[in-house]
């Protein structure tokens, strides 16, 4: 392949979806992040334009340039990559920013170099960029960023990543309260252990999401999507969240929870009408409670990283 340059889309990841703490992701269609990545003689990766958000430029404080790392070190090219990152998702929001960025990295990489690697083997890589953002290399935001729609970690070790179907009529609403929470600090005060009883409750409900998904069964996905574990501890860092919570359910949405770390609250819809309604109901409550916010309504993106 002769081709040196590619802009691609990074779309931004729901991670967790209610019940899948570091296993289930989905991948955004409307928000995202674009990289230009250059093929270049000089080896190592050069991170040469960020614009968008304040973020290190070194390629090892960059989660773009750590990821990047990772490939290069077990790709057989001789030479290295310039990047170009136009960073539209705000880190630290819970959609995803670092994993769009890591993902992005290497997805466009890898096709510069004629696809040498799989994606499962791209997660592996997306994922060292998630160590430097959050110390904990999770890959409930790069499998889906990678992969597109959802995405279940079935096992981190040896990496198992499955594809889930997504329902066609099924859109995702997200409302980001413009408050920063770092994933490194609202994993720190989670519990370690659970209880039996807990467990029985959560495994349950990742088990009827999937289910869900596979058989378009809305009512199955709603009632599937409730966190008997992170979300009692992480929605205290969340203001307004149960209200947020409580419209987004009164306005028809099928299911609601926290998108990945926080503080973005997503809710799962059938139909973009109901998404909408349901975007409009969270708004009041941040109108009235006088927290700024950015809202999304986007369908579930299938392809996850794309060139544009
Ligand atoms: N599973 C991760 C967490 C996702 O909740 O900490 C971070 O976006």
């Amino acid at each position: 392949m002769n081709q040196n340059e590619i802009k691609v889309f990074c779309p931004a990841t729901v991670a967790n979806i209610s019940c899948g703490f570091d296993v289930l992701g989905v991948a955004l269609d409307s928000v995202g992040d674009e990289m230009i990545i250059r093929k270049i003689p000089e080896k190592g990766i050069q991170i040469t334009k960020l614009t968008g958000q304040d973020l290190p430029k070194e390629t090892l404080n960059n989660v773009a340039g750590v990821a990047g790392n990772a490939f290069l070190l077990a790709a057989n090219y001789d030479g290295g990559f310039e990047i170009e990152i136009n960073k539209k998702i705000k880190p630290g929001s819970g959609i995803g920013s670092s994993a769009a960025s890591s993902a992005g990295a290497v997805w466009a990489m890898n096709y510069l170099l004629g696809n040498p690697f799989s994606k499962t083997e791209l997660v592996k890589f997306a994922m060292e960029g998630e160590r430097l953002a959050s110390d904990v290399a999770h890959a409930d935001n790069v499998a889906p960023a990678l992969f597109g729609g959802f995405t279940l970690v079935r096992s981190y070790s040896p990496l198992d990543v499955i594809t889930i179907p997504a329902p066609p009529e099924l859109y995702v609403t997200i409302i980001h309260p413009q408050i920063e929470i770092k994933t490194s600090d609202s994993r720190k005060i989670l519990k370690t252990t659970i209880s039996l009883e807990t467990g029985i409750k959560q495994w349950g409900n990742v088990g009827g999401l999937v289910a869900g998904l596979f058989k378009e069964d809305y009512e199955l996905i709603g009632r599937s999507l409730e966190d008997h574990i992170v979300e009692p501890i992480r929605s205290i860092l969340i203001p307004g969240f149960d209200e947020v919570k409580k419209v987004a359910l009164q306005a028809g949405a099928l299911g609601s929870g926290i998108s990945g770390s926080g503080p973005s609250i997503f809710a799962f819809s059938q139909g973009h009408n109901t998404a909408l309604n349901v975007a409009d109901s969270m708004k009041l409550v941040y109108d009235k409670i006088g927290i700024a916010y950015e809202i999304h309504v986007s369908k579930i993106n299938m392809d996850g990283v794309r060139p544009v």
